[in-house]
């Protein structure tokens, strides 16, 4: 175990953890996790303070989880800065960060998976990206035995993983409270996300058109348009006006249980995947909440 000046405990081993986690409860506190995969910004540092704020005690988690990428996806690119991450989260009065190797947390022989199978997963980007939230499900299952937490904290910016994660944690009866963080935004309205740091100049200042095109249709639906097609057509004219930016998917389904709908008359997630250049940005906005 290492400590930061600002008294940041550093574990990369499960017993490590267990044995601060065991003191901590020991002492009746209440722990916090916010789960991420480092390259920390803004965003994730909003999750550090709601759990700060609702609990005696914080554990972050960095840790870039293999299991969730695809084949062709971007983990071996995925950017890796721990001692930046590491500053930031002694800024925010973290009590402890938890940055395992991936050996430590699939060993040889590692052979349990848990899959969310009533068709939340078969939407959105669990549709583009097979086996993504199995191994999302997994790894949060994980720290969340790993750590005990009585809280963990997920943004809404990944709306889709935090309604997965509700349906796991209901499902197979863990103790944890499931609480769902706001998106943070660059003045730009741009959401903030560790993969804007693959896009130039130039791509940044396109990829505003993500949440400029949310927010009309937001409007939209604030003005009484609450036909789902209607909404989306508003979504996908605005994304066409942007030549850099091309459609993965702009859809609409009810919040948190993600079924079709025809005309909105229950929150729902307007949810919307883009390419700009090569990094794919996800974006929604929740309507009717
Ligand atoms: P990561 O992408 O690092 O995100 C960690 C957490 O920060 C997620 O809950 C995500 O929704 C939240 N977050 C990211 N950008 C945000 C923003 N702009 N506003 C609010 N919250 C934001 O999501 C993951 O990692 C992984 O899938 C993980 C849950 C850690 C499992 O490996």
């Amino acid at each position: 175990m290492n400590e930061t000046k600002h008294n940041l405990k550093i574990f990369t081993t499960v017993n490590e953890v267990r044995a601060f986690v065991r003191e901590q409860k020991q002492a009746g506190k209440t722990i916090g996790l916010c789960p991420t995969m480092g390259a920390l910004h803004e965003g994730h540092m909003t999750l550090m303070r709601a759990a700060r704020k609702a609990c005696d005690v914080v554990i972050a988690s960095v840790f870039v989880n293999p299991v969730q990428f695809g084949p062709n996806e971007d983990y071996d690119k995925y950017p890796r800065q721990f001692d930046a991450d590491c500053k930031k989260l002694a800024a925010e009065g973290v009590d402890a960060v938890f940055h395992p190797t991936p050996e430590e947390m699939y060993p040889a022989g590692y052979g349990t998976y848990i899959t969310v199978e009533n068709g939340i997963t078969d939407v959105l980007c669990g549709a583009r990206r097979p086996g993504h939230f199995r191994g999302v499900a997994t790894v949060v299952t994980k720290l969340m035995n790993i750590t005990q937490a009585d809280k963990a904290f997920f943004g809404q910016k990944d709306a889709q993983q935090v309604a997965v994660v509700r349906r796991f944690v209901a499902d197979l009866n863990i103790p944890v409270e499931v609480c769902m963080v706001p998106i943070c935004r660059e003045a730009s309205g741009l959401a903030r996300s560790s993969r804007n740091s693959y896009m130039t100049a130039e791509e940044k200042q396109a990829a505003v058109v993500l949440s400029r095109s949310l927010r009309k249709a937001k409007e939209a639906f604030e003005h009484g348009e609450h036909t789902a097609e209607t909404l989306k057509t508003i979504v996908r004219a605005e994304l066409e006006t942007e030549p850099l930016a091309k459609i993965d998917y702009v859809d609409l389904y009810t919040y948190p249980a993600l079924l079709p709908v025809d005309v909105i008359d229950e929150p729902c997630l307007l949810a919307i995947a883009v390419y700009i250049g090569k990094t794919r940005l996800i974006d929604n906005v929740i309507l009717g909440d």
